[in-house]
């Protein structure tokens, strides 16, 4: 191929969790445009893994589906494991998988609390943890100037806007955000990237609830100053970019991709 055709992401190697629905769907196929390999994570949905795999192939990438919990570290290790066994070296993690458990603070059980913050947040370490170790142990050519491994955490507008209602959910997207942070920190002198992306609402299933009714979209927008829902693609083509050379010197950062919701819009009443 002449080297002007070459894509962004070509010869490198993606993980991306929860990847058979919704924004890990999106993200794995925008990769997989950029010319990454991809291995599609997936829990219960392989139905849904299956299409974003025959989408990816499609576009003309490599794509392998492996299944597991990434809230359990043999689940964690087998992702990592099986996609060395399929492409080699690993280049991207991106930490997508997430799940909410919404109640009332005062009627929350212990194992409500516990289902979100096991997948969210101790998901989110264990992926970002084996991505770091698996990073450094590749052989992949190590200098100065070359970042050997990126990862992206999908967190959340609320790591910052409090979320009455979900303090579990919430919980686990601030705990993501300095998570990032210090890994950025920790990270960065031995050349590997961390950032996150924060979407604000975006049309996937986990906030039907948000988008499907009318009378609730009508309320949803109102929190958008950019007056329209956020689609799948508009986080894809954000992580492709963000994973990508052009953002070589991006570090420790999340980019909130959120049509302007992080803006307190109902102070532009006053
Ligand atoms: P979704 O429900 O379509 O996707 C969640 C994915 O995570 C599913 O594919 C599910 O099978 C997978 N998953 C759940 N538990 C898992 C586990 N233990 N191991 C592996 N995979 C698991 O919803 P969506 O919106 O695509 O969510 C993706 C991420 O984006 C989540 O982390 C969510 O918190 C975050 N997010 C979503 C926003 C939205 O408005 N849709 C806004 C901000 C953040
Ligand atoms: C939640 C969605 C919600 C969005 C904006 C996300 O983190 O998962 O349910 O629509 O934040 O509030």
């Amino acid at each position: 191929m002449n080297k002007t055709n070459q894509l962004p992401l070509s010869g490198q190697t993606s993980i991306v969790t929860g990847a058979s629905s919704g924004l890990g769907q999106a993200i794995a196929i925008s990769l997989g445009k950029a010319g990454s390999n991809v291995c599609v994570n997936f829990h219960g949905n392989e139905d849904g893994a299956k299409e974003t795999q025959a989408r990816i192939e499609e576009i003309g990438a490599k794509c392998i589906i492996v299944k597991g919990d990434v809230g359990k570290p043999k689940d964690v290790a087998k992702i990592f494991e099986k996609t060395t066994g399929a492409f080699g070296d690993i280049h991207i993690l991106v930490n997508n998988a997430g799940i909410q458990e919404d109640k009332p603070l005062v009627d929350m059980s212990y194992e409500e609390w516990d289902k979100v913050i096991q997948t969210n947040l101790y998901g989110s370490f264990l992926s970002a943890q084996t991505a770091a170790k698996t990073f450094l142990s590749q052989n992949t050519e190590k200098s100065p100037d070359k970042c050997i491994g990126k990862i992206i955490f999908i967190s959340s507008v609320h790591d910052i806007i409090p979320w009455g209602g979900r303090v579990n959910y919430s919980a686990s997207k601030g705990g993501i955000k300095n998570l990032m942070k210090s890994m950025a920190q920790e990270l960065a002198p031995q050349k590997i990237r961390v950032n996150s992306i924060s979407p604000g609402a975006i049309k996937t299933p986990i906030n039907e609830d948000q988008w499907k009714d009318e009378a609730n979209l009508k309320v949803l927008l109102k929190k958008i100053p950019y007056a329209r829902i956020g689609e799948p693609e508009d986080i894809g083509k954000v992580a492709a970019w963000l994973a990508s050379e052009e953002a070589d010197y991006i570090t420790g950062t999340t980019i909130y991709v959120d049509g302007g919701m992080t803006l307190y819009p109902s102070f532009a009443e006053d």
